[in-house]
C-alpha cells in the first residue's frame, strides 16, 4: 500500500472473515505493522488447519486495511494479532475491528479474553483497556528480537458488556 494516509470514516469499513486469498493483502499490513512479521504460510495454517481460529479483516475501499484473530478455546478467546496499516491508523478502525472480534467471541460463547503484548506498545494497551483489558501477569524475555517482555492481558467480557448498557 504505497500510498498517502487515508482519510476516512470508519462507516465505510466493510469487516468480514478471513480468506486464503486475502493473505497477499493482510501480508503488506503485516509488514508495515510488525517487526516480527508472520509469514504468509503461518496465515494460511491458520486458515486451513487451526479449527480453533478465527481470523477477521476491515476493508476500506475494497482494500484490506487492517485484520485481526483469536483463537477460542470453550469459553475463552487468545487474541493473538491485531494490526491496522500505518496509512490507516488513528481514525477508529482498530476499534472498529477490535469490537467486531469481541462480538464474535461473545457469539461463540466466550466469556473472557486475553492476549499479550509488548511493555512498550502503549498504544495497543489503551486500545484493549477500552474493551476491558486489565495486566494480570508479565512474559518474562517473550518477544525474541529484542528480549522484551509481554503483558499479559485479561479482559472478562461478560462484566465489561454489562457496563456498557
Ligand atoms: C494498535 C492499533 C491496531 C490501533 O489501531 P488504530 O486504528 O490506530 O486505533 P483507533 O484509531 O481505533 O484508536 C483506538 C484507541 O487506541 C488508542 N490509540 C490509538 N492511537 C493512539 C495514539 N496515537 N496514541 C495513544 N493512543 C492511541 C486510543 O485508546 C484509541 O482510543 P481513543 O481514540 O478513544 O483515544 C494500531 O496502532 C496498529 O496496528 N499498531 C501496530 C500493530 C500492533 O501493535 N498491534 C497490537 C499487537 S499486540
Amino acid at each position: 500500500m504505497e500510498q498517502a494516509k487515508q482519510s476516512v470514516s470508519s462507516d465505510m469499513a466493510v469487516i468480514r472473515q478471513m480468506r486464503i486469498q486475502d493473505i497477499p493483502q493482510v501480508m503488506n499490513v503485516e509488514h508495515a505493522s510488525f517487526t516480527v512479521p508472520w509469514t504468509s504460510e503461518a496465515f494460511t495454517n491458520e486458515l486451513n488447519n487451526n479449527r480453533f481460529a478465527c481470523y477477521l479483516v476491515l476493508e476500506m475501499d475494497r482494500r484490506i486495511a487492517g485484520y485481526a484473530g483469536m483463537w477460542t478455546i470453550v469459553d475463552e478467546a487468545h487474541v493473538t494479532n491485531i494490526a491496522i496499516h500505518p496509512d490507516y491508523r488513528g481514525q477508529g478502525l482498530g476499534e472498529k475491528l477490535l469490537a467486531a472480534l469481541v462480538k464474535q467471541a461473545m457469539s461463540l460463547g466466550t466469556q473472557k479474553m486475553t492476549l499479550e503484548v509488548r511493555e512498550s506498545n502503549e498504544i495497543a494497551q489503551r486500545l484493549y483497556r477500552k474493551f476491558g483489558f486489565e495486566p494480570a501477569g508479565v512474559r518474562k524475555g517473550y518477544y525474541t528480537d529484542n528480549q522484551e517482555d509481554a503483558v499479559i492481558m485479561w479482559s472478562d467480557l461478560l462484566k465489561w458488556s454489562a457496563h456498557l448498557s
